[in-house]
């Protein structure tokens, strides 16, 4: 059959992509071989922060001056925890499939493969389109060791299915995935500990934000080792090298293995119809059209968005290649700014982050101010118990906001409004010359342009 658009993949990039293209008259075929909603929907974003949710709930109550009795710690009925956390995914869920029902829309429940550039086959039928998105995300990227693991290593989407919590697990890598997941699980009570290649943790993040942020963990009694190379997994735990060389082993009942994401591009079939991969295995695009290239340099109308190219691994940027790609199909123009980037990650407390970090200006010798403001000077954040956290603004010589990192409660809606202000090219003392709402935090970020 023949139709205008094709979709591998039905994760955010691939359904928001499909229900835009039906909105504005295409005719879309999206092929999916497991659950609408991709990794963010049914083993990523929606159920971690249905975990986190509980967690910072929890925490709270531990931390609440409404306990009068510090003994008297809510028990967790854990089946209770994932019965919500399902109930959330499936609700989402159910309102893709809606979507997906669109009668411009046909979604095939199985495997696509390539047979040439306008062309797929999918459960022995071939599809052919004058638009082809690929949208198959990624995977958990495994530690290859010298020796094969002698137990179970679990990943983020093992974990999150799991039915309860072991007592202690040691997890592989403090990056967004292991900070939100060892944020979460000391919340109800594992026994956490962290092994991280690097000297700091989130290595997105500002470097003295992602250090209080892990200040505060530890506080909490998570247990870090940083600059520490792991060798084995054994019956009893995790083995690494630490910076001088010494060896140790993290006892640990489970072992969670978060060293990041690979593209996932497997069984795509991508050689037939010429398109080209990086050593990553990300499909490599044009990076202002997110079209392939093509092993003959050959112009196809194929494009690749969100995880699978590799180049910003969130939600939010698959949506938003996939309306930029779509505006090129129909031949409307668009403002998305894909250089102001948000991203948040949700541990307690929050962090979150936009443009550059204040060691990158550093390292590139570019001049640039830094103010700084504290949730504990915020009235709303000593009102609501949340007093720890710290935001930075960074602008260069004419006073132009280039990024903001801060980590505290809410972090996120409050660098969402940096990021708003970034597309609009907005300067410190613009920012300092809008009415903030008080008593709220995101007077903390006009107490930072406020500070001259
Ligand atoms: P990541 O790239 O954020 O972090 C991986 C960490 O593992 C790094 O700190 C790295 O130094 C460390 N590492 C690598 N090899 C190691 C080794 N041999 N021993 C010890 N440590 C090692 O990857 P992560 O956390 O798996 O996340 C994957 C992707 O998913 C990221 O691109 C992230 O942005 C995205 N994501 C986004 C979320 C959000 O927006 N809130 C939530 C979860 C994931």
């Amino acid at each position: 059959m023949h139709t205008d658009l094709i979709i591998i993949g039905a994760g955010p990039g691939g359904y928001r992509a499909a229900e835009y293209a039906a909105q504005n008259g295409l005719n879309v075929v999206v092929f999916e071989e497991a659950f609408v909603g991709g990794t963010c929907l049914n083993v990523g974003c929606i159920p971690t922060k249905a975990f986190a949710h509980d967690a910072d709930f929890l925490l709270q109550w531990k931390e609440s001056c409404l306990n009068v009795n510090p003994d008297v710690v809510p028990a967790v009925d854990f089946a209770k925890v994932v019965e919500r956390k399902d109930n959330v995914v499936e609700s989402l869920r159910a309102g893709i499939e809606t979507l997906l029902a669109n009668p411009k829309i046909q979604l095939v429940r199985a495997k696509a493969a390539f047979k040439d550039e306008r062309t797929v086959v999918a459960d022995g039928q071939v599809f052919e389109a004058d638009h082809i998105i690929i949208a198959t995300g990624s995977k958990s990227k495994i530690l290859r060791l010298k020796e094969e693991p002698s137990r179970a290593v679990l990943d983020s989407s093992d974990l999150l299915s799991m039915k309860t919590f072991p007592q202690s697990i040691c997890i592989i890598g403090a990056g967004v995935i292991g900070m939100e997941f060892a944020s979460i699980l000391n919340a109800f009570g594992v026994k956490v500990s962290v092994v991280e290649f690097l000297k700091e943790c989130l290595p997105v993040l500002d470097d003295d934000i992602a250090k209080r942020l892990r200040k505060s963990l530890e506080k909490r009694g998570v247990d870090f080792y940083m600059q520490s190379a792991v060798t084995q997994i054994n019956d009893e735990g995790v083995v690494f090298t630490d910076k001088k060389g010494r060896e140790s082993t993290v006892q640990a009942e489970q072992v969670l293995m978060a060293v990041g994401r690979e593209p996932l591009t497997q069984g795509l079939e991508l050689q037939n119809a010429g398109i080209l991969t990086d050593g990553r295995g990300a499909v490599v695009v044009d990076k202002n059209s997110f079209k392939v290239k093509t092993d003959s340099s050959r112009d196809v109308d194929i494009y690749a968005i969100g995880d699978v190219n590799g180049m910003q691994m969130l939600a939010h940027a698959a949506e938003m290649q996939a309306i930029h790609v779509v505006n090129q199909i129909i031949g409307r123009n668009d403002d998305i700014r894909f250089d102001v980037m948000p991203a948040a990650i949700f541990t307690n407390p929050e962090a979150a982050c936009v443009g550059v970090t204040e060691q990158k200006c550093k390292a590139d010798g570019l001049p640039y101010k830094c103010n700084k403001a504290f949730w504990r000077a915020n009235g709303k954040a000593l009102a609501m118990n949340e007093t720890e956290g710290m935001l930075k603004l960074l602008s260069d010589e004419n006073g132009l906001i280039i990024g903001c990192h801060a980590f505290g409660s809410h972090a996120a809606d409050i660098i969402q409004e940096v990021a708003a202000l970034m597309c609009r090219n907005t300067s410190v003392q613009q920012l300092a010359d809008i009415i903030h709402i008080h008593p709220t935090l995101a007077e903390i970020l006009h107490d930072a342009a406020a500070a001259g």
